[in-house]
């Protein structure tokens, strides 16, 4: 960080130094580019011109507990033209955040044509670009690449939901193929949810310059005369310790300086109907699977899609999106029975809701189909089901539906404790009734702005109900709209095996207590695949544990499993939601599978370094393969651990490693043999160690 920290502070000095100081080092603009080579802002002002050269008019700072903050105002020099350049450095965390506040007074609008959130130089060398790729029941997969010569640029045009594909984080080495736990690393991310350009220029031989903004493509942003302009902010570390470090930066950020709502509380377990009984939902069902997870020792379930619907039954993903009404065919006594039974189990209850979307057989599209994005003259491109679209979120009555359906549902019924937010849906018609002609290009921003607004009033009125972020699964994991919700959901894709790799690509990232990830069913539908049911609990158990499957359709064995998974669980809780992530054996690390067996290991340790608890999965299955030893991290060095093995396997005892102790040092230097043994044919083996 230190680094980066003075780059920036240098910067920031050299631009309060005097008004004749041109700002180009921390904003380069097009018409004052000079060895930069590429803009970050590009505008057209109202009478055609397209230079800009921003100088710095004054500089204030803002230092309170939590962070020092420095603002520097600039003007074009011939324009009425100005931009605000705002710092701020994290105290107690090593992420700075950069942003910028356009504005003018010019006879006419003023067309922004780029305006990225953040520019900083990179020092030249051998530099390794890692970002998240991945799509629906595939996310997250670390991508590493040699950055050389030219531009890299990495972007998501979804329009809606921008973590699917390619998502808006990346961490840069500056020193080769980046490490888990060593060398130097950058990591940045947009705090955006929308269309986004992350940019890696070396246009000469001199050096690497990063920048990363809302993608400009058919979104010239058109800025009326006083109206103010802010970027998404942009959040980056720097950290020798690896990945690793940039890691642990953005999950302590996220926690503690309010980028994920309530972030620094822990999550209950929870039971979500979607993969049990999908749309057959029934009073009897829903209560049936009460019973389960509250016999569990679960504390939520979550009713998912299915529940809604009047004229258009909500019986699959054909219908009835906008039309918030409870299908008393299905639950003829209303939601008050499903929230007395949650009640009178001691449990809490949540519920599925999609707002920002509309079926076109649906009565809210009779009624207001100019609410739906829509091109002028052309047929509507029709997503999910051949009859989904996306509401017009620009639109001030489309925010306020949004808003009463969410304040609606909250105050018939205050005991909904949890609310799934899904979004499935891409923007595909580019068009919208409410924005003028001449403001068009202004929709895929305008619909993010009008979809903070709306979230702000919802959190403004209910701080405290649980709300997880979900799109199509992981498609919406980003900073933009994780000060809004409390978890998201990793992905839709449930196979213990899959979930391994996606979640630790999500890890690069957010923290545990934000990803959101359940049991599943074995044989998992979507892949066929059959996984131990212990190896399906401590997958899903080293974040925010929950199960979404039938809990009729499981044995005595997987009942008793998840028993002693969630006892456990609510054991470690805390060290896994709030600990100190370190991730030990990749699962993308390569290995000669038959003679070795391929591993995944990762660790939470507490702030204090006296409480760890150790995971560790088998991923291949050979008789006689050598077993993987792991060395663990983030202890210290001088303390000794007594190791106890946590949600033994059923009928088995716990393994020779249980109840012996090791200092730190050896756990970090020599490493344990953990036994992952196939030597009885088990698939999928898995051992969770606490240390203390
Ligand atoms: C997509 C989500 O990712 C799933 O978890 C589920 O909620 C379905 N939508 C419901 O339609």
């Amino acid at each position: 960080m230190r680094r980066f920290g003075i780059c920036i502070l240098a910067l920031c000095t050299c631009l309060m130094v005097g008004t004749s100081v041109r700002a180009i080092e921390m904003l380069p603009t097009f018409g004052d580019i000079d060895h930069i080579h590429l803009p970050a802002l590009i505008v057209q002002h109202a009478d055609g011109d397209q230079s800009l050269q921003l100088k710095a008019q004054d500089t204030t700072y803002i230092d309170n507990a939590q962070y020092k903050e420095t603002v520097i105002a600039t003007k074009d020099m011939v324009h009425p033209f100005y931009v605000t350049i705002h710092v701020r450095q994290w105290k107690d965390v090593a992420i700075t955040e950069t942003w910028y506040e356009i504005s003018h007074t010019e006879k006419k609008p003023v067309r922004l044509q780029r305006f990225d959130s953040g520019y900083l130089p990179l020092e030249n060398g051998d530099l390794y670009l890692v970002h998240l790729h991945g799509n629906w029941a595939g996310e997250a997969v670390p991508t590493v690449e040699r950055l050389t010569r030219g531009v890299k640029s990495i972007r998501n045009s979804d329009g809606a939901r921008n973590a699917h594909l390619d998502a808006p984080e990346v961490m840069i080495s500056l020193d080769g193929m980046p490490q888990e736990n060593s060398g130097r690393v950058f990591g940045a991310a947009l705090c955006w949810s929308g269309n986004f350009e992350i940019r890696v220029a070396a246009t000469d031989e001199k050096g690497f310059h990063f920048y990363a903004g809302i993608d400009p493509m058919a979104s010239e942003y058109i800025l009326s005369p006083k109206q103010v302009f802010t970027t998404p902010h942009l959040a980056y570390t720097y950290s020798n310790e690896g990945m690793g470090g940039v890691s642990r930066a953005f999950h302590r950020w996220a926690r503690t300086c309010g980028m994920l709502h309530n972030g620094n509380t822990t999550r209950s377990i929870l039971l979500n109907s979607w993969e049990g009984i999908y749309f057959d939902i029934t009073e009897e069902r829903i209560i049936a699977m009460m019973n389960d997870i509250a016999a569990f020792g679960g504390e939520l379930f979550v009713m998912d899609d299915g529940w809604f619907g009047g004229k258009y039954q909500r019986n699959s993903d054909d219908a009835a999106l906008g039309d918030w009404i409870v299908d008393t065919r299905k639950l003829p006594n209303g939601l008050e029975a499903l929230t007395q039974a949650a009640k009178d189990r001691h449990i809490q209850f949540g519920i599925w809701i999609e707002p920002e979307a509309i079926n076109t057989r649906s009565e809210l599209f009779e009624k207001h189909p100019e609410w739906a994005l829509q091109e002028r003259g052309r047929e509507l491109k029709l997503g999910r089901g051949g009859t989904q679209l996306v509401l017009d979120m620009t639109n001030p009555k489309v925010q306020d539906f949004v808003f009463e359906l969410v304040d609606d549902l909250l105050t018939k019924h205050p005991e909904i404790a949890y609310i799934k937010w899904d979004a499935n849906a891409s923007i595909q018609n580019v068009g919208s009734t409410y924005l003028p002609r001449d403001k068009q290009s202004n929709l895929y921003i305008d619909y993010h702005l009008g979809l903070i607004k709306t979230l702000e009033r919802i959190r403004a009125k209910y701080p405290n109900v649980v709300i997880q972020n979900c799109a199509s699964g992981g498609g919406r994991a980003n900073y933009g709209l994780m000060p809004y919700f409390d978890e998201f959901w990793v992905s839709d894709n449930n196979d213990a095996l899959q979930r391994v790799y996606i979640q630790w690509g999500t890890s690069y990232f957010f923290p545990s207590n934000s990803m959101a990830q359940h049991i599943g069913g074995s044989p998992y539908l979507m892949t066929g695949r059959t996984t131990p049911i212990k190896f399906r609990c401590d997958v899903a158990m080293s974040g925010r544990l929950g199960m979404e499957l039938q809990p009729a359709h499981m044995t005595d064995t997987e009942r008793a499993q998840c028993t002693t998974a969630f006892k456990d669980y609510k054991e470690l809780r805390e060290l896994i939601q709030l600990g100190n992530l370190y991730r030990l054996v990749s699962p993308y690390e390569p290995v000669p599978v038959v003679e070795q067996q391929q591993v995944a290991s990762l660790m939470y340790v507490n702030d204090a370094k006296d409480h760890a608890v150790l995971f560790a999965y088998g991923l291949s299955s050979f008789m006689k393969q050598s077993s993987r030893r792991i060395r663990l991290a983030g202890l210290d060095p001088e303390r000794t651990y007594t190791l106890t093995e946590r949600n033994v396997r059923q009928g088995e005892q716990p393994c020779a490693l249980d109840g012996q102790s090791f200092t730190g040092a050896y756990l970090m230097s020599v490493g344990l043999d953990i036994p992952l043994s196939t030597e009885y044919n088990i698939d999928y083996p898995s051992r969770i160690f606490e240390l203390k």
